[in-house]
């Protein structure tokens, strides 16, 4: 059967892909059958095109693949689990050993207050869960007006009625959700918010910004302040130096929970297994993760939580009305164990502090070229903002497509970024060689340089 796919030629697999619904896609513009890439196969670092492009994965599947593609110690486990147990669900009073095995193995990695751990199938249904239990925690606690959540413009949490009420309006223009319980505050962009201030003088004003906020909102309705550590889908945005350090002791300070978003984060792209202690100092109530957390071979997401929450969720007379079928699912255990084992084996996190280093340092040498504004992110989640004008950081409209073009060069030249608006992004799996981390450097420069030559023959 697989063979049969495979065996269909590019055109033909275009035709059928009428029928498939690409996700955050301009479907007008996909009619074109031109604009559609058909991914066919994948080895470590790189993927491969129908036609037999060689291509290096620059954006991790979508920012998941930690591990590299088709490592066999995780297809070899997740082949074992399904000739054990298939599948057996985590409801009621029923639980399976390789979801205990993973669940023990997280809370032995997340920050030490964090001991609880339920599982989901994707991130948005990990941010969705960890929205449903704090509500269903205040319900409890006598405080059931308490659900209000702040979230950040800018911010993406994924997809789902609620995660997107918690994504940045922009990603829903157009589109329902269950907006009446989020309240956005302002991007920590100093790119683009900071007007002039210092690092020091912006993070006062996001800090006065956000007790503004609750003061205005009312604690009493507040339950939860949700932020990624970096943004990543809201273009790369990492917030001044000791953001989150503030943020927390402002909610500790109005009783509010701070859920970190590690659904990017964690499992080394930064360099930790988690990021939001390793690398910006705090614990926080709860963890929402997935993507690394299987390496992307199986869905799967994580949300950790405290045991103060836990005792009220679990107290007598309580009911855990919540889960998803595919909960803890066998084999998507099982190839996050695996995929653990790996990262842990190899010391990819650590090998990350020095590799992802590298890469850095290579996109941030993009800064010169004239079409560069802003080059930031860290380790291995990385974003190139293009501007028309250097001096004022003066966007391009959106007509002129920037991002697509500059992608556009990147996989003519073997190598797939994501466009997002004026913003290229890269966030590649983590086991790239010096040797790659080079080269991805030098597509891009060479991309940037093309798609500059572009805009002025297209008098833009
Ligand atoms: C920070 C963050 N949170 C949540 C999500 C949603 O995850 P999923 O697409 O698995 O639902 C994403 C997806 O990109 C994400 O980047």
């Amino acid at each position: 059967m697989t063979q049969d796919r495979i065996n269909l030629d590019t055109d033909t697999i275009l035709e059928k892909d009428a029928h498939l619904i690409q996700s955050f896609a301009d479907l007008n513009f996909l009619k074109d059958k031109s604009a559609r890439t058909v991914i066919s196969k994948a080895d470590g670092t790189r993927v491969w095109d129908h036609d037999g492009n060689e291509l290096i994965d620059g954006i991790g599947g979508l920012w998941c693949v930690n591990i590299g593609h088709r490592r066999q110690e995780v297809i070899s486990a997740i082949n074992e689990q399904l000739n054990t147990l298939d599948y057996y669900s985590t409801f009621y009073n029923f639980t399976h050993p390789t979801a205990v095995q993973l669940a023990e193995k997280l809370v032995s990695l997340a920050p030490a207050n964090l001991t609880r751990v339920h599982f989901g199938n994707s991130g948005s249904v990990a941010n969705d869960s960890a929205v449903r239990i704090l509500h269903h925690y205040y319900n409890r606690i006598g405080k059931p007006q308490k659900k209000k959540i702040l979230s950040r413009q800018g911010a993406y949490h994924g997809s789902t009625y609620l995660a997107m009420a918690m994504t940045t309006p922009a990603y829903s223009d157009g589109w329902d959700c269950a907006r009446d319980l989020v309240t956005h505050l302002r991007c920590p962009h100093a790119l683009r918010e900071a007007n002039g201030a210092t690092e020091a003088e912006f993070l006062d004003l996001l800090m006065t910004e956000m007790r503004d906020k609750i003061e205005e909102v009312g604690s009493e309705n507040i339950a939860a302040f949700i932020a990624e550590p970096i943004m990543g889908a809201g273009g790369i945005i990492v917030a001044p130096e000791g953001y989150h350090k503030r943020a927390i002791e402002l909610c500790r300070a109005y009783d509010i929970k701070y859920i970190s978003d590690e659904v990017v984060t964690a499992f080394g792209r930064l360099g930790h297994m988690f990021a939001s202690e390793d690398v910006f100092g705090i614990q926080p109530d709860m963890i929402t993760t997935a993507k690394g957390l299987t390496s992307g071979y199986q869905p799967l997401s994580a949300t950790l939580f405290t045991d103060e929450i836990y005792d009220v969720i679990a107290g007598e007379g309580a009911m855990f009305l919540h889960g998803m079928t595919y909960s803890g699912h066998p084999a998507a255990s099982a190839a996050a164990l695996a995929n653990i084992k790996v990262l842990e084996t190899e010391q990819i996190p650590q090998r990350v502090r020095t590799s992802g280093k590298r890469f850095e340092n290579n996109l941030r040498a993009l800064s010169d070229l004239d079409l560069v504004g802003d080059v930031r992110g860290s380790h291995f989640m990385m974003g190139i903002e293009f501007v028309k004008d250097k001096a004022t950081n003066e966007s391009y409209p959106d007509a002129a497509k920037v991002g697509l073009r500059a992608a556009r060069h990147c996989q003519a030249r073997g190598l797939i970024a994501r466009a997002l608006g004026n913003i290229l992004i890269l966030s590649p799996t983590l086991v790239l060689t010096d040797e790659e981390i080079d080269d991805i450097a030098r597509i891009l420069r060479e991309s940037i340089i093309a798609t500059r030559a572009d805009l002025n023959m297209e008098g833009f």
